[in-house]
């Protein structure tokens, strides 16, 4: 008897596992329901849906992606078949033909493989955020496939811990530029964590990337590099560099490459790293080009791209 007991019981269970591990449906936000699946090929989800209850007592008619279905399907509160990636926009009408009423985007996430979005570093990111100071505006972009260039960007969510941070989507929707509120001379307990949710027709994808705003503070490219007697380079913080300096502080790496070669060279004449914003070429020819570039020195986060004079005898151009 107990026998039994238990084995219906864990037949139960184990339905129901393998049923919720196939997948789970979550609204993402308002009218937008997203299926989660593990196997696309050959799924077949089941989906009630509700014209809302608003509409309780009113004669409701359904269409997908604004087509009526076959059979007809009415009611207020239905069930549609979900195959594979043919998720939709049912929208529900007052009569075949009649007023628009409401409407539930279904949308289709694979959970294993994403296929919208182009890698950009090799450690499989594919966000790429960058802040020129610590004023805590930031920059993140994306790029997305060849083959998905229409994908439409549905939602980005980002936050710092329990703290919402305020983004605005670019027109082409291929970055944001966000807004955090937090103190730039605080040191940062807690990780930035954005979320863009990105589709193609049914197909649902969401991409991560966590950071401290220190990690992506890369300065902007050193202006107003010149020459002076002879061989004395010097240049200016940027603009948009955090002051005071003596807080926010910059070191600069100096690089003298053969001329004809550019700054990423890696042969170069020499290397050397300072702390002023100057630095003596003290080399016997006088072909060559001189470049610089900044980082934090404290955090040691991004480079900014390199500033460069060519020197060619007299002839100098920065
Ligand atoms: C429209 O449908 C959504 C679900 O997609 C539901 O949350 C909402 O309450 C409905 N609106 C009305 C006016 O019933
Ligand atoms: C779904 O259809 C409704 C009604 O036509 C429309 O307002 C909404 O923008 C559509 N949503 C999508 C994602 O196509
Ligand atoms: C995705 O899941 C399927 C089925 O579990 C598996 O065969 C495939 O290797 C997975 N792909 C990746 C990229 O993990
Ligand atoms: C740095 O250089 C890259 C590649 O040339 C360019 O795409 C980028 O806009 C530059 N960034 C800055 C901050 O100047
Ligand atoms: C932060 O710095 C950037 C670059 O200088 C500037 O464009 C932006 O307006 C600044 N934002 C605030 C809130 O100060
Ligand atoms: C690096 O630069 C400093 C001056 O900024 C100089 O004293 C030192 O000799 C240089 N080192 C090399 C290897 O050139
Ligand atoms: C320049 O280099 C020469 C020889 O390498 C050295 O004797 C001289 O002191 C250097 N001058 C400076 C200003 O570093
Ligand atoms: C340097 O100047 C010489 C003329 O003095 C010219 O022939 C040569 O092409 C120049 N080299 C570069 C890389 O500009």
């Amino acid at each position: 008897m107990h026998s039994l007991v238990l084995m219906v019981l864990c037949a139960g269970l184990s339905f129901a596992t393998s049923d919720s591990q196939d997948h789970n449906q979550e609204t993402l936000m308002d009218n937008v329901l997203v299926l989660r699946v593990s196997h696309v090929h050959g799924s077949r989800i089941k989906v009630s849906l509700s014209c809302g209850e608003a509409y309780q007592d009113k004669p409701v008619f359904w269409k997908r992606n604004g087509v009526e279905l076959t059979p007809a399907l009415q009611g207020n509160r239905v069930t549609v078949l979900v195959r594979e990636m043919n998720g939709g926009n049912y929208t529900c009408h007052l009569s075949p033909d009649g007023e628009y009423l409401n409407h539930t985007v279904i949308l289709v996430q694979p959970d294993n493989r994403t296929v919208i979005l182009e890698e950009i570093s090799p450690e499989g990111g594919h966000i790429h955020c960058l802040a020129p100071n610590y004023n805590g505006s930031f920059h993140c972009s994306w790029t997305r496939t060849q083959h998905r260039s229409h994908a439409a960007v549905l939602l980005v969510k980002t936050n710092r811990y329990m703290d919402k941070i305020p983004c605005e989507l670019e027109a082409d929707g291929s970055g944001v530029i966000c807004q955090d509120a937090s103190c730039p001379y605080k040191e940062e307990r807690h990780r930035i964590t954005l979320t863009v949710y990105i589709h193609s027709y049914s197909r649902l994808e969401a991409y991560t990337r966590s950071f401290y705003l220190r990690e992506i503070v890369k300065p902007e490219k050193l202006p107003n590099l010149r020459v002076s007697s002879g061989q004395v380079f010097s240049w200016d913080a940027p603009d948009s560099w955090d002051k005071p300096g003596s807080y926010f502080g910059l070191h600069f790496q100096i690089k003298v490459a053969r001329i004809g070669h550019s700054c990423s060279s890696d042969k170069p004449i020499l290397t050397n790293i300072t702390e002023v914003r100057k630095y003596e070429v003290n080399i016997t020819s006088r072909r060559y080009v001189f470049c610089v570039r900044a980082q934090d020195k404290h955090t040691l986060g991004p480079w900014s791209n390199w500033s460069q004079c060519t020197v060619n005898k007299s002839d100098v151009v920065c």
